[in-house]
């Protein structure tokens, strides 16, 4: 059952749903060291259960096994029935090694990985690129005249560079709309630091990365610390570190999650989204149908004023710099 809202996106004209699908699961073997990549049937249903479950959009990248994800989403909405402007498809330049010339160079492989489906919002995915941000934004700047971009976004831009690019995107006649940060309740930096801020002052919204930590937010590895020797081993230490000290929070949430008949997950969600309005949207990733559902599902429930300063007191201490 579909039961996701839309809301505005910056001042951009896309009006998404608050949970979007992360696509970085689907990158094949390339990513194996964190994910067990599912087969493209699973990445069908997947996809599937997203769109039923409420979803109408999708973030991938262009490093997500160099377009991989980006083909394996393709099929998968083509196998859903979808056409071209039935989804919203935000996806990332790589700038690693690169100067911004690239954006336009590589714009066109982006688009055969991902056709038949058009790219709506195009985001530079790491503030690591040889050139300035003023001529990486520029460059975008020219794929929004050409019209073959709808919007623009950053990833991982500190407040300083987010303020930059918005500015000379302004210059051009237009707005940023997104920056994708890692945030979630076990890493709160981004209250902190002064981008979250700077993001509501300037009408951008924050996408979510990494919401669910990863996993760890989910209880089966405080339930069951053996589980975490099965997790690929990119996770797998950044897991064991945080299990202890995240463990007040996780059973709080597991606790609250009963009283929703829901999963702790879901609950880890619905607050992250919830508790800064409307400027916040997440996109959880899956390797499996059922954590698809569960995600579409995660904003089914309201949770009460006590429930959510709770989680916000016993997740406080994730502001703070690792
Ligand atoms: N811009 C960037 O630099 C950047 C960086 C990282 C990610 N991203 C984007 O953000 C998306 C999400 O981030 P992420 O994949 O790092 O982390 P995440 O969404 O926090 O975690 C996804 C993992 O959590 C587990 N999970 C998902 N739903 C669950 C549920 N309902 N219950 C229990 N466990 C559940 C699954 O782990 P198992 O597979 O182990 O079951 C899943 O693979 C990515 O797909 C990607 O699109 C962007």
């Amino acid at each position: 059952m579909a039961n996701l809202k839309r809301i505005p996106v910056g001042k951009s004209d896309l009006q998404l749903s608050p949970i979007g699908l992360g696509c970085w699961q689907f990158s094949g073997k390339s990513m194996s060291a964190f994910w067990n990549s599912p087969p493209q049937d699973e990445i069908n249903a997947i996809v599937k259960a997203s769109l039923d479950g409420g979803i109408n959009w999708f973030d991938t990248a262009e490093m997500y096994g160099n377009g991989a994800s980006e083909t394996a989403l393709s099929a998968a909405l083509q196998a859903a029935g979808r056409k071209n402007g039935d989804v919203v498809i935000a996806t990332k330049w790589n700038p690693i090694l690169r100067r911004a010339a690239s954006i336009a160079k590589t714009f066109p492989a982006r688009e055969q990985h991902l056709a038949p489906f058009e790219i709506d919002l195009f985001q530079v995915h790491l503030p690591y690129s040889f050139s300035s941000v003023e001529a990486q934004m520029n460059r975008m700047a020219d794929l929004l005249d050409a019209k073959k971009i709808k919007t623009v976004g950053v990833s991982n831009f500190n407040e300083r560079k987010m303020r930059l690019a918005h500015k000379i995107l302004k210059a051009r006649g237009y707005d940023l709309s997104t920056n994708q940060m890692r945030y979630s309740l076990l890493d709160r930096r981004i209250e902190k630091d002064g981008v979250m801020a700077a993001a509501k002052e300037l009408n951008i919204s924050i996408i979510a990365y990494s919401p669910l930590a990863q996993g760890l937010l989910g209880g089966k590895y405080h339930a069951d610390a053996n589980a975490v020797d099965k997790v690929p081993f990119m996770r797998r230490r950044s897991f064991k570190s945080r299990l202890e000290k995240s463990r007040p929070l996780v059973e709080a949430l597991v606790e609250i999650a009963q009283n929703y008949n829901v999963t702790a997950s879901q609950v880890a969600l619905n607050w992250l989204v919830t508790f800064n309005g409307e400027t916040v949207l997440a996109i959880p990733g899956a390797t499996r149908v059922e954590q698809a559902k569960q995600n579409c599902n995660a904003m089914s429930f309201a949770m009460t004023t006590a429930e959510i300063s709770r989680i916000d007191g016993l997740s406080k201490t994730f502001m703070e710099k690792r």
